[in-house]
């Protein structure tokens, strides 16, 4: 059993807990609260009338959001899995699981992903591995859990950040490859760092499904990985990179990508998911604020959640006079002087 990776599992666990739960997590650059959203029009609509779902890799999504690619890998990342995807199918909800790669050097630890479609039989789900894993890990990541998309995490920064980390980063050819031979939709994603649009322009160029900016202001994976590693006196600063979850949402419309884009990175209501809609992303979904929500209040907690989230999305709507979510784009926004400012810039 390879209890290094595994242990790792549980370390990120419960830090990225402690840090939501602790409120911790630091805040870098414009933020939701940025947006604020223009009385428009009235519109002759109901919230009853309000559709709320979104087409997108040819599939129907009931809802335009979904639990984020967290864990797996170890016994107690098995029961966060299992809760998790409960939660998930109740509520009618996608999910992801978490990387993957421990499970292809460890059978035994492919129960605590394969637990997830036990839990969530009918539900859409994306498995998820690093962008350096060949077609045949991606191949039997997705068998493992009979996925139906799946997410390739580019997180170089968060790479660079583990003391045990990745130092090669050779990965465009081995994304394009995997792109064309991936028996599933691919998305390729960040995983709290943010994307600008020349990294966007560069991913769409490979043409994947859709890209996740996976912006900051949420859970912050160098302040997890400076907590695992307290033996580094001189830890790197990373205080300086990134954009935050609105920014990168502006970088894809400035990249003039025709590409999907998730946003996933601090979101924590239905109000964010509203904004990060008007912004244009076509999905959005959350990680650390439900493990968060999970670990607090247990699955009935998350549920309780996830059903107010729901109750509020089609009100959030008609305030906006979208009938459908892509009606959200042309809702009109006011930015305010920060956000302005790094619009300008980006
Ligand atoms: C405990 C934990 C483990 C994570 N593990 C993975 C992972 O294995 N693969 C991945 O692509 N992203 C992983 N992420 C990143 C999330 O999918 C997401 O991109 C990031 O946390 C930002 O979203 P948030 O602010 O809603 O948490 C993890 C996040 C958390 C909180």
């Amino acid at each position: 059993m390879n209890h290094a990776q595994s242990n790792r599992k549980n370390e990120h666990l419960s830090l990225a807990t402690k840090f939501w739960r602790e409120e911790k997590n630091p805040v870098i650059g414009p933020t939701f609260d940025d947006v604020r959203w223009v009385p428009g029009p009235l519109n002759n609509q109901s919230v009853a009338t309000v559709d709320h779902s979104v087409e997108l890799f040819g599939q129907h999504f009931d809802w335009p959001f979904y639990i984020e690619a967290m864990t797996g890998g170890s016994a107690s990342t098995m029961r966060v899995n299992a809760d998790l995807a409960t939660v998930a199918s109740k509520k009618n909800l996608a999910m992801a699981v978490g990387s993957q790669s421990v499970a292809l050097k460890d059978a035994a630890q492919a129960a605590s992903f394969q637990i997830v479609r036990e839990k969530h039989p009918d539900g859409f789900l994306f498995a998820n591995l690093g962008a350096d894993h060949p077609i045949e890990n991606v191949r039997a990541a997705v068998n493992m859990i009979e996925a139906n998309a799946i997410e390739i995490h580019v997180n170089l920064a968060q790479e660079l950040a583990m003391a045990e980390g990745d130092r090669r980063f050779y990965w465009l050819d081995n994304l394009a490859s995997v792109i064309a031979k991936s028996p599933v939709p691919v998305i390729i994603k960040e995983v709290g760092f943010g994307m600008g649009p020349d990294l966007i322009k560069q991913l769409a160029a490979l043409k994947p499904a859709a890209i996740n900016i996976g912006g900051a202001n949420g859970t912050s994976f160098a302040k997890i990985e400076q907590a695992r590693d307290r033996q580094n006196e001189n830890p790197i600063d990373f205080s300086a990179f990134g954009l935050s979850t609105v920014e990168s949402l502006l970088a894809a419309e400035k990249s003039e990508t025709k590409t999907p884009i998730i946003a996933t990175g601090g979101i924590q209501s239905a109000k964010n998911i509203t904004t990060s809609l008007m912004l244009g992303a076509s999905l959005a979904s959350s990680a650390g604020y439900f493990l968060k929500t999970l670990m607090a209040d247990g699955p009935a907690g998350l549920e309780a959640e996830i059903s107010l989230w729901q109750q509020q999305l089609p009100l959030y709507m008609t305030l906006l006079g979208a009938q459908r979510v892509e009606n959200l784009v042309q809702a009109k926004r006011l930015y305010s002087p920060n956000l302005t400012n790094s619009l300008k810039q980006l």
